[in-house]
């Protein structure tokens, strides 16, 4: 099979989260098209796994991947947060590897890059919800730039919301090709020249808005907790800053509130010979928390 995705500090993840018993049962919360989890069953013969994948789409992909493990691993198509909430203490172990996959990027058709001309959609459960392209085309100028600001720290916020508000009076921006352009003209040249295509941040914090990622990170990781059997491990890989940053005070809160004990001091990152073989994972960021407590208030 083809798999565009590859997983990202997959030894270390083993090596942090793997099994302390037989008869251990994890959850790969964002099961993608489940390299890790695959990683996880060839090399720990007794584990179980529950995959989990907002995304219909992918989940079909990690189930033919993962067919030979038969009844060690179930699949469910929901938003992890939504699912964990009702398995209180239920894992010894929970892996999310937030954000979207490389088939999203490559071959969902769902825009979500600059670099190739889609609709702008970016719903990774397809369909429900608002797309990308009802926000470009609702949003008040101000909202537009705060979406830009709060989810991507976008420093030309202001100047890019200006700009796709005029352009949509003229016209209605429908495919990912069209707001590139926009963000491309807005913003001022020195941006242009950096090693960054100008319209990464807009993408992102678009794709951020629309699947909820910022907001409903909170309630992921206090669902995730609860899920946990006391002395589990929660392993949580994030791509973005502001990601990061909320999981690292929410297992610092824990930690000061005897609820769980830091099993990374600090995130670990991607060695050098893995960045060059996969460039993508040079933002890769993985925090590991243990549970030592109950109380956790779910949402
Ligand atoms: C970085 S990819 C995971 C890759 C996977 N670990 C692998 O090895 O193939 C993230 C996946 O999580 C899904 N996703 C993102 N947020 C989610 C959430 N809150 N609940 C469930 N799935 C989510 C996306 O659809 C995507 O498939």
């Amino acid at each position: 099979m083809e798999f565009v995705h590859r997983p990202v500090l997959v030894e270390e993840t083993l090596a942090l989260l793997g099994p302390r018993k037989d008869g251990e049962l994890m959850a790969d919360g964002t099961i993608g098209e489940g390299g890790h989890s695959e990683a996880f069953l060839r090399c720990f013969p007794e584990l179980r796994i529950v995959g989990i994948d907002a995304d219909r789409t992918i989940l079909e992909t990690a189930k033919k991947r993962l067919a030979e493990f038969g009844s060690r691993i179930e699949f469910h198509a929901d938003w992890a947060q939504d699912f964990l909430v009702e398995t209180p203490n239920t894992f010894d172990t929970i892996l999310i590897d937030s954000g979207i996959s490389m088939f999203h990027y490559t071959k969902s058709g769902r825009g979500f890059s600059f670099s190739k001309n889609e609709p702008l959609d970016m719903r990774l459960d397809a369909g429900r919800g608002k797309s990308a392209g009802d926000l470009v085309e609702e949003l008040s100028e101000k909202d537009f730039a705060d979406l830009l600001f709060n989810n991507a720290e976008e420093r030309y916020s202001r100047r890019i919301a200006h700009a796709v508000v005029e352009a949509r009076k003229r016209e209605k921006i429908a495919r990912t090709g069209a707001l590139a352009d926009i963000v491309d003209r807005a913003v001022p040249p020195v941006y242009r020249r950096s090693r960054l295509h100008p319209a990464t941040k807009t993408f992102q914090a678009l794709r951020m808005a629309v699947n909820g990622e910022l907001i409903r990170l909170p309630t992921l990781l206090k669902n995730a907790m609860n899920a946990l059997k006391i002395r589990g491990r929660l392993g949580f890989i994030s791509f973005e800053s502001l990601t990061d940053r909320t999981v690292k005070l929410f297992f610092r809160e824990r930690h000061l509130e005897g609820k769980g004990a830091l099993l990374t001091k600090r995130a670990v990152c991607a060695s050098v010979e893995e960045v060059r073989q996969n460039p993508p994972s040079r933002s890769a960021r993985l925090r590991v928390i243990e549970k030592t407590g109950e109380g956790e208030k779910t949402i």
